[in-house]
């Protein structure tokens, strides 16, 4: 007698996607790449081969990459001009016309979960042809992105399998929030001013997402809203690229149509889309909250719901329709938090309509085309 296997669904364990056991497997994922990253009697980031002062020198940072992973970058790219390094993040498919002159003092710092990307590899090609000094932030070992530049640092997510990127995005914009801290001290001598409270939130993220995972409300808002016409998604600061990613999420697997916008942008242009058929969700960081639930207003007085992604005792909760709670934390931190809840609502609303979640029409894990 033979039993039926299926190592795919073998896989998944007791999840009937990869992207929904990859989401849960948040919390070890980010407990793997802050593991031994923190010292925590000096307050100092430790990057396994990096000895302290590695980076002493350099001027300003590169960061180069495509969908989501570029969406970590532009985060990274925030914590580091917060920390006092100037830094750039930049579509790697636009890098080959676009690129800012590069010297021996710049850093162009490759973002790829797969290190295999064709525009990432093109893109740290003609860094490291300029002269730059170049490092991979991926999640595979032995990856040509890993190769080809002159120092690699993991994410240690493990594999994903599911083609939207869940885990992998927390995990790189930890480890470019660490990278930042390293940057700091080792080019001004002094690591970012919040360190102090910064480390031990960090050492708590994977208890806050479980708590996430444990009580989210997102399958519930993800069916109140599955007829809608349009989907956006809005934050400011930190809570700005997780906006982006929040949509891309949502139009890779559900196939509707999404966009992620500046809060501030929304009365430049976007507000003219606003109607009751399309929700807000507002993602609120802690970073000029106010402004940002003015912006959410203005699309409220149109008809538009608004989502608040925000903490249980925000005053956003009280002028949304609905809420999608988050741990209190670092404002360093909350957009990370707030990610989690905007994948849960993008898993279930591509759930209710039925569509091949682990592997959407038209996309490949990896792009190894131009
Ligand atoms: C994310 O959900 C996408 N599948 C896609 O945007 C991806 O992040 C992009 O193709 C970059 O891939 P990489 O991180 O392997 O370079």
């Amino acid at each position: 007698e033979t039993v039926e296997w299926d190592p795919e669904q073998a896989g998944k364990g007791e999840y009937d996607h990869f992207m929904h056991k990859e989401i849960h497997e948040q919390p070890t994922a980010l407990a793997q790449a802050i593991e031994g990253r923190i010292d925590h009697g000096s307050g100092r980031i430790a990057l396994e081969d990096f000895e302290p002062g590695t980076f002493e020198g350099i001027e300003s940072v590169q960061l180069v990459a495509c969908g989501t992973s570029y969406h970590a970058a532009l985060y990274g790219s925030l914590a580091l001009n917060a920390a006092g390094i100037r830094a750039t993040a930049l579509l790697a498919n636009e890098y080959s016309v676009s690129a800012p002159p590069v010297d021996d003092d710049t850093l162009v710092i490759a973002v790829s979960q797969s290190g295999e990307t064709a525009d990432t590899l093109n893109a740290l090609r003609q860094a490291r042809a300029s002269g730059a000094r170049t490092l991979t932030l991926t999640n595979v070992v032995g990856s040509t992105a890993a190769r080809e530049a002159d120092d690699a640092l993991f994410i240690r997510a493990g594999p994903e399998i599911g083609v939207a990127a869940t885990k992998t995005f927390s995990s790189q914009a930890v480890m470019l929030l660490l990278l930042a801290q390293r940057l700091a001290d080792d080019v001004r001598g002094e690591p970012h001013a919040d360190l102090d409270s910064l480390l031990p939130e960090l050492a708590a993220m994977p208890d806050r997402i479980d708590a996430i995972l444990e009580a989210s409300t997102a399958d519930r808002v993800a069916r109140r809203y599955a007829d809608s016409e349009s989907y956006f998604f809005i934050g400011r600061g930190l809570g700005f690229p997780v906006a982006l990613e929040g949509a891309l999420k949502f139009k890779e697997i559900t196939y509707e149509h999404a966009e992620g916008f500046a809060s501030g942008e929304l009365k430049h242009g976007p507000l003219a889309l606003v109607t009751p058929e399309t929700p807000v969700f507002a993602i609120f960081t802690g970073e000029e909250d106010e402004k940002t639930l003015k912006n959410a207003e203005e699309a409220q007085t149109r008809g538009a719901p608004v989502v608040a992604v925000c903490p249980e005792d925000h005053r956003a909760v009280a002028v949304a329709d609905d809420h999608l709670r988050i741990p209190e934390t670092d404002a360093d931190l909350a957009g990370l938090l707030a990610n989690v809840q905007l994948q849960l609502l993008s898993y279930h609303a591509a759930d209710l309509l039925d569509r091949p979640i682990d592997k959407p029409r038209n996309l490949a894990k990896s792009v190894t085309v131009e």
